[in-house]
């Protein structure tokens, strides 16, 4: 069982599969949302953008909660996702900056769609929306491979240092704005839309960040295949949580582990036996001669679950 190796659980708790694309995390997720849902009321999230959960759990469509018996399943349409988002974009563009029309910068407003980064702020949001969600004792959110990943759980506490700065740089502007207006002796409108927007913003990234980072409200599960650069992906994934959040992942799991390969000195067990190193929880899963295609194949997997580095510490012996 996964949750045997996860230690003490609060409710209201999300959890996070992570790790390089096709080791396994939505297989993970599912598993762990399957055996969690023998606790407590639970939601599996996918931000995977191949949608592979609505293919796995039959969920007919995106971007809504639909019940798959044991738990809830959502499936983010991430192009959809992000197709609105660069459309909300445009329009606070418009009406918090109209001077661009003024200065003939209107263009400006087209290219917001090839903003980078609109995907990110897309599964940023979603994440922000989860976290909001009452009624739920765990939430497992089945995570895109790495790269988008990482740019995700990094970028909230990048943006609230920044929109403090640009805060500072507003207030500095609406107090030379108030003097100005002042002299002249105007009425003087103390409220100000782009500062309005720009706390809002912080405020809902600050809320996100600090939820990141927060052990007993989330928890990170690492997944990788014992092969080079999956398990290059787990370290870069711990260096980065390390960094940002100062936070290490709850359990490790090494998923496709061939049982014949676990002889001393082939590569299968010198990877393992590195990871093994790592000082946080592990568990390892068989890989199958059939890909899981079903919850109940899925479940079944479950039961395959053991403790490899411990069979490994044996045969050291
Ligand atoms: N232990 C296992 N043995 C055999 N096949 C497995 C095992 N675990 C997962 N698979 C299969 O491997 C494939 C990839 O798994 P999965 O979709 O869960 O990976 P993923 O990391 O979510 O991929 P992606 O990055 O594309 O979202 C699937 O076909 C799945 O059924
Ligand atoms: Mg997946």
């Amino acid at each position: 069982m996964l949750t045997e190796n996860l230690g003490e659980i609060s409710r209201s708790h999300v959890f996070f599969t992570l790790g390089k694309g096709g080791v396994g995390k939505s297989t993970i997720a599912i598993a762990l949302a399957l055996e969690l849902s023998r606790k407590g009321r639970t939601l599996l999230a996918s931000f995977d953008p191949a949608k592979h959960l609505l293919k796995y759990l039959g969920v007919p469509e995106p971007g809504r909660i639909h019940s798959v018996g044991v738990f809830d399943a959502y499936q983010l349409d991430l192009e959809q996702a992000t197709r609105r988002l660069a459309e909300e974009l445009e329009g606070n563009l418009e009406y918090l900056a109209p001077s661009l029309k003024v200065l003939n910068a209107e263009k400006v407003l087209s290219v917001a769609r090839y903003t980078p980064g609109l995907e990110e702020d897309s599964i940023i949001r979603e994440l922000s929306r989860i976290y909001g969600l009452t009624g739920y004792d765990y939430i497992v959110v089945d995570m895109p491979p790495t790269g988008l990943s990482l740019r995700v759980l990094v970028l909230p506490e990048l943006y609230v240092s920044w929109l403090n700065k640009l805060i500072d740089l507003r207030l500095r502007i609406l107090s030379l704005k108030y003097t100005v207006e002042k002299i002249r002796e105007r009425s003087r409108d103390i409220r100000d839309p782009v500062l309005d927007k720009l706390v809002e913003l912080r405020d809902t990234y600050l809320g996100l960040s600090t939820s990141l980072k927060n052990p007993d409200k989330t928890s990170y599960i690492i997944v990788a295949n014992p092969e080079p650069l999956p398990f290059y992906e787990v370290k870069e994934i711990m260096k980065t949580l390390r960094e940002i959040h100062g936070v290490n992942p709850r359990l490790l799991v090494m998923n496709k582990v061939p049982g014949d390969k676990l002889t001393s000195g082939s590569e299968v067990f010198d990877i393992i036996s590195e990871w093994c190193e790592i000082p946080v929880h592990h568990a390892c899963i068989q890989l199958l001669n059939k890909p899981p295609s079903s919850l109940h194949e899925v479940e079944a997997l479950t039961r395959t679950i053991y403790d490899c580095c411990e069979r490994l510490a044996k045969d050291r012996c």
